[in-house]
């Protein structure tokens, strides 16, 4: 398998560029088969690297998958033996400081299926550049240190009336032979990722926004017609975003215009290119009728997200692909922030801690475990990870505690000053936080460069006589590959103390009730005095580090926690603690062959949460969610999936049952058929009532499916629609499942979207989602393998999201992702080496499934010449390279 162009680039190796390009002005003459690119480049030596008397370098232009057509300097074409076509890019031999270059290349983007560079999707030409996609356009320096102020011009037949690039638009003409002639400009100047072309047969919806100073911004969103209705959430999300940032950053936006285009064939969830932000058509799109509650909050994060690097990532940006968190994880810690702002803070809290605990944490503890700031990597793509955007979040997020607000926002102040229009570094994020406020985050940069989730053992003692209570801390982080000694890290640990009654303590003679010890030891001991009785720890509130925490709750303490905490985050935490505890212990009887016990502190906390009127609703239904078998296989060493499906199944077929009374009054309340609206507080009860309803079909009662099928006929809305049917298809007899599914594919097989959802009602699906009824969903008419949200919704649906189907014991899972891994390498790599995921775990499961793991990872491996990206992922996993 050997990839000898599978090379490994290092962040110590870093050299700033030798040529810097001042203009960059692009022509494409658009053709399916055959697209003219010239590009005309004003470069010049960078004078930092620049020395006297010095024989020039060669200007190294990257490029991959192009024909060259010519090369000229200043108006000359250059002899072929001024340059060279190497692997992955073009030698110049230069013979003057300052020059003018000119490349024509040809491309075909009806070929490409990589969807990076340009290519079709659904006959609309797009770009993804980001990271290293520019250099399948043309020949260029791209790499985010070389900032350029572009000009494009773009033709086109008549039969793409809708031609887009950055910034401004400044010329528009028809050509002789009836063709259309669009030039844009964007005076900003941006390295190469951000670089953006749409052309198609859009329609768009319009609306303004005012700015903080006055100017007025056009705002458009570009869709195919027949989406046209399903722009307004994101158009309104939009305009939210632009006012938050401006009230709780100062970051006004810059153009005259911001335009969104969503295009069905896209690899992540949107791209930020300056002034036309690209979307994967699955994170902008959205009706009642045919979104569900959890799209629309996605849809208003990530429209957010992407508007928000216009400051953090756009104007000031990353100067390698090692900073990538720079502009990810300080991005992704915006848009947590605004979600919270506009929805509920706890449950956004939540459902980011659970994706950190079930999927972060994995990556930190397997093959390719790195630090937020990586120090090597063979392929860029593969590292747009958990780690750097959450963890990364995580790690902006503790300054923001340690600092707190008004000192952060001096820092973010700062930063943004001082460095736009500048291409820079962690370290200068760091430095401006510390400058802007006399701050000392020395050892905190460890967080930056250390790999691994760290692990805080608390212990505490009381003395009755000296009303004295002290809490001792150890750290320690385990070894990861290529990190087998670490340090002791700056950590926040955010706490309050409760007493017998339940109420907060103060912590100190000032009275607060609440505080963030700054751990810095590997052991530390805090001592809290005039404390008049043995108190209870309130630990980590909020998750003020991304760490695990270990402390010895009893299942009463939990309980009380879950009823008391002024914590709304730690409320919610103490429960999954409880659950989880419970769940352990079912695995032990599991495993030891005895008969399990019915989870009775469980059920008598949840019985609780369910009779406290007062709790958000929102909040209730994440404290009733048992925590996944995936974050319970995180939990242990020796995965046992049989024994972990088993016993969450035995859980919640007896909660259902004993609280079966409480979870149908709680439904009927909550079933209030008002018009849909997706408000928090509507989203909220609509959780709890479909929380409710899936528990109420599991309790296996035929009224209760009544119930679900008079929800799932009304078709009120997505989310009950959606939930209704899931409910049906795993409690419901089989032939009913099958047309219920059906009389869904048969109303909604027009959208696109909703065949994604239920294409992943059912690969997800437990008892329907088996591996040959994905099989055959594979060859559905609706299936694309191009496209990877389809993809997604079954391939990874089932891999990643049906522990039970996918670890059949046969082995034929692993075998079926291994194929699909094979066959979709040839046509996106990208997507390849991202749907392996599950087989690099194969380390953590006992030996019987590991070893099957194994083997088909090995056959991957064995399976040809694998991409970059592929091999990677595979070669990390299997330990050998
Ligand atoms: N910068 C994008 C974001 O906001 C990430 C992204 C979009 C991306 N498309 C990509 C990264 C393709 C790699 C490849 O998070
Ligand atoms: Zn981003």
């Amino acid at each position: 398998m050997k990839d000898s162009q599978a090379r490994t680039i290092y962040l110590k190796d870093y050299q700033a560029p030798d040529y810097l390009v001042d203009r960059t002005d692009l022509t494409f003459d658009l053709d399916p088969h055959a697209t003219l690119v010239t590009s005309r480049l004003k470069v010049r030596r960078n004078p930092a690297v620049a020395r006297a008397e010095e024989t020039l370098p060669p200007l190294w232009l990257d490029g991959s998958d192009l024909e060259l057509l010519s090369v000229s300097v200043d108006g000359e074409l250059l002899p072929a033996q001024r340059y060279q076509e190497k692997p992955g890019g073009l030698a110049l031999s230069v013979d003057r400081a300052a020059f003018e270059l000119e490349v024509q290349t040809r491309i075909a983007p009806e070929a490409n299926t990589s969807l990076e560079g340009l290519y079709l999707s659904n006959g609309m030409y797009c770009t993804q550049c980001e990271a290293e996609g520019f250099r399948k356009i043309t020949f260029y320096p791209d790499r985010p240190d070389v900032m350029s102020i572009f000009t494009t011009t773009i033709v086109a037949p008549a039969t793409y009336p809708v031609l887009l690039s950055n910034g401004n638009r400044i010329d528009s003409t028809t050509t002789e032979d009836g063709r259309l002639r669009v030039t844009w400009e964007d005076p900003f100047a941006k390295p190469s990722y951000l670089f953006a072309l749409v052309a198609g047969d859009l329609q768009h919806v319009e609306d303004h926004f005012t700015t903080c100073s006055g100017r007025t911004v056009k705002l458009q969103l570009f869709t195919e017609a027949r989406n046209i209705g399903k722009c307004a959430h994101a158009m309104a999300s939009l305009k939210h975003a632009m006012r938050w940032d401006e009230e709780v950053y100062g970051r006004e936006y810059d153009l005259d215009i911001f335009m969104i285009v969503a295009v069905d064939h896209f690899n992540m969830g949107a791209m930020e290119n300056k002034g036309l932000n690209i979307f994967n058509s699955a994170c902008v799109l959205a009706s009642p009728e045919t979104a569900t509650d959890a799209a629309f909050q996605r849809i208003e994060a990530i429209v957010a997200h992407e508007y928000f690097h216009n400051w953090s990532g756009n104007r000031v940006t990353c100067r390698d692909w090692f900073q990538l968190s720079l502009k990810e994880g300080f991005t992704v810690f915006r848009d947590a922030e605004f979600s919270a702002d506009m929805n509920s803070r706890a449950v956004k809290r939540i459902e980011d801690v659970i994706l950190l605990r079930t999927s972060q944490f994995a990556e930190d503890a397997g093959p390719m475990s790195h630090p937020v700031r990586p120090d090597s990597y063979m392929e860029i793509s593969n590292f747009y990870t958990l780690t750097v955007y959450e963890k990364g979040a995580e790690v902006v997020r503790m300054i923001h505690t340690l600092l707190g607000e008004e000192a952060f926002r001096r820092g973010s102040d700062l930063y943004f000053e001082r460095h736009d229009g500048c291409a820079v570094t962690c370290e200068d994020f760091v430095v401006a936080m510390e400058d802007a406020n006399s701050a000392d985050l020395k050892q905190f940069r460890r967080w930056y460069s250390q790999a691994g989730t760290p692990v805080l053992e608390v212990t505490d003692a009381y003395s009755e006589a000296n009303g004295e209570y002290s809490l001792t801390i150890r750290q320690h982080t385990p070894a990861t590959p290529g990190q087998n000694d670490k340090l002791p890290l700056h950590i926040p640990v955010k706490i309050g103390l409760l007493d017998e009654s339940g109420s907060p303590l103060p912590l100190d003679t000032s009275g607060r009730e609440e505080m963030v010890l700054h751990l810095t030891e590997a052991e530390q001991t805090f001592t809290f005095n005039g404390i008049a009785s043995r108190p209870l720890p309130s630990l980590l509130r909020g998750f003020s580090a991304p760490v695990k925490l270990r402390y010895g709750y009893s299942s009463a303490q939990l309980q009380f926690l879950m009823r008391h905490d002024s914590d709304p985050f730690n409320r919610w935490d103490a429960c999954q603690r409880l659950a989880l505890d419970s769940l352990c212990k079912l695995q032990q009887q599991y495993r030891a062959g005895a008969a399990l016990e019915s989870p009775g502190t469980l059920i008598e906390g949840f019985a609780a949460v369910l009779d406290d009127v007062t709790l958000d609703p929102a909040l209730v239904a994440k404290m009733l969610s048992l925590p996944s078998a995936q974050e319970l296989a995180e939990q242990e060493g020796d995965i046992d999936a049989a024994a972990i499906i088993a016993v969450r199944v035995f859980a919640r077929d007896a909660i259902a049952k004993a609280l079966e009374a409480r979870f149908l009054a709680r439904y009927r309340a909550l079933d209030r058929r008002k018009p849909y609206t997706p408000a928090a507080e509507d989203i909220a009860e609509r959780s709890l009532k479909n929380t409710c309803l899936t528990y109420l079909c599991a309790a296996g009662n035929a009224d209760s499916l009544t119930l679900a099928k008079t929800q799932f006929e009304r078709g009120e809305n997505m989310t009950d629609t959606a939930a209704a049917l899931a409910a049906l298809v795993e409690f419901g007899p089989e032939e009913q499942s099958e047309n219920f599914l059906e009389a869904f594919y048969q109303q909604w097989q027009q959208d696109t979207q909703v065949v994604e959802t239920w294409f992943g009602l059912q690969s997800g699906s437990a008892k329907f989602g088996t591996l040959e009824r994905v099989q055959k969903l594979m060859s559905h008419p609706a299936f694309d393998v191009k496209n990877p949200n389809k993809v997604r919704a079954v391939v990874a649906g089932f891999a990643m999201r049906n522990f039970t189907q996918f670890h059949r014991e046969d082995g034929s899972g692993y075998n079926f992702l291994a194929d699909q891994v094979i066959a979709l390498d040839k046509l996106n790599p990208q997507i390849a080496a991202r749907l392996v995921t599950p087989l690099t775990r194969w380390r953590k499961y006992r030996a019987e499934e590991s070893g099957q793991i194994r083997a088909a990872l090995q056959r991957i491996s064995d399976s040809g010449k694998l991409s970059s990206d592929l091999y990677e992922v595979v070669s990390k996993s299997l330990g050998q390279d």
